[in-house]
């Protein structure tokens, strides 16, 4: 029945080991994720996906997806990797990541099954990397949303370029931008190589490159938004133990993110983009 969840759903919802998202279920149930993205909505350039085709890429608890579904689309595919290790970890890590992944956050996929469930959604699930999206594999899309992919991949361009061959209509891309590299260089399209092995972290650019890497890989802009920050949820550790966050370092972090975005998280932008019809002439 819509607006409620069986207590067996409840149960399972208690008993998925890491919530990445924060979800609001029937039954006043709101999952403790590591990431609130509830307020960011309004910061979207959303496209209008009613009765549209639309994808999500690297899904975790469905967030996106099931506000795809929410928005009135007539068909949500919410795609992700099938297991822990098959993150793009650095050599080093590739032996453990996985497994360190799966101890703390149990099967892969598990909290978007048990949410589909509470919510009763018809969101389909594909396990399939970004790298590997084709029109043949999965058709093509009115429209794509991808969020916070891109600084886990050891190539973004190239999943870039995958999402833009089966994007026919509008990409509505999130991803976390470097705020120091945004203000100091603003016109600069530049990265910090970040090569976090812990967190399987790659590349972090600065606004102009976000934007340049998704116009490289074959899209025009046709809206970006100013940084903003991704709040962390209840689960996350700074709010589990916000001694962290209370350092010298901590809080001079906080305040320059607050300067610039008014808020706390991890400082994200926005873009909506749409495939470029012709590529640019070659100039040497
Ligand atoms: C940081 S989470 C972001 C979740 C969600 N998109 C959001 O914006 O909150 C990254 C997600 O991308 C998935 N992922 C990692 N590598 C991937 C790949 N090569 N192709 C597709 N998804 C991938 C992860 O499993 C995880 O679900």
């Amino acid at each position: 029945m819509p607006g409620t969840v069986s207590s067996v759903q409840a149960r399972a919802v208690e008993e998925v080991a890491l919530w990445y998202h924060t979800l609001e279920l029937p039954g006043a149930i709101v999952t403790p994720g590591w990431f609130d993205l509830r307020g960011c909505l309004d910061k979207l350039p959303w496209p209008d996906v009613r009765g549209k085709r639309c994808l999500d890429v690297g899904t975790y608890d469905g967030f996106y997806a099931f506000e795809l579904e929410r928005r009135g689309a007539a068909e949500v595919i919410a795609t992700d990797i099938p297991d822990h290790e098959d993150w793009d970890w650095p050599a080093a890590a590739r032996a453990g990541g996985g497994e360190v992944l799966a101890s703390l956050a149990g099967p892969k996929g598990h909290g978007f099954e048990v949410a589909r469930a509470a919510l009763g959604s018809s969101v389909e699930k594909r396990m399939i990397s970004a790298y590997h999206l084709t029109p043949e594999a999965v058709g093509t899309f009115d429209v794509v949303v991808c969020g916070s992919l891109m600084l886990h991949l050891r190539d973004p361009v190239r999943a870039l370029e995958s999402i833009r061959s089966v994007c026919r209509g509008s990409f509505l891309s999130i991803e976390e931008v470097s705020l120091p590299l945004s203000a100091a260089l603003p016109r600069h399209p530049v990265a910090d190589m970040r090569f976090d092995e812990n967190r399987c972290q790659w590349w972090v650019a600065n606004a102009a490159g976000y934007g340049r890497m998704v116009r490289i890989a074959g899209f025009e802009l046709a809206t970006t938004v100013r940084p903003f920050c991704v709040p962390f949820g209840a689960a996350h550790p700074v709010c589990r133990d916000p001694g962290g966050a209370r350092s010298a370092r901590g809080l001079a972090t906080a305040t320059f993110r607050r300067l610039l975005t008014g808020g706390f998280g991890v400082p994200h932008a926005a873009l909506l983009a749409r495939p470029r019809l012709q590529a640019p002439p070659v100039r040497l």
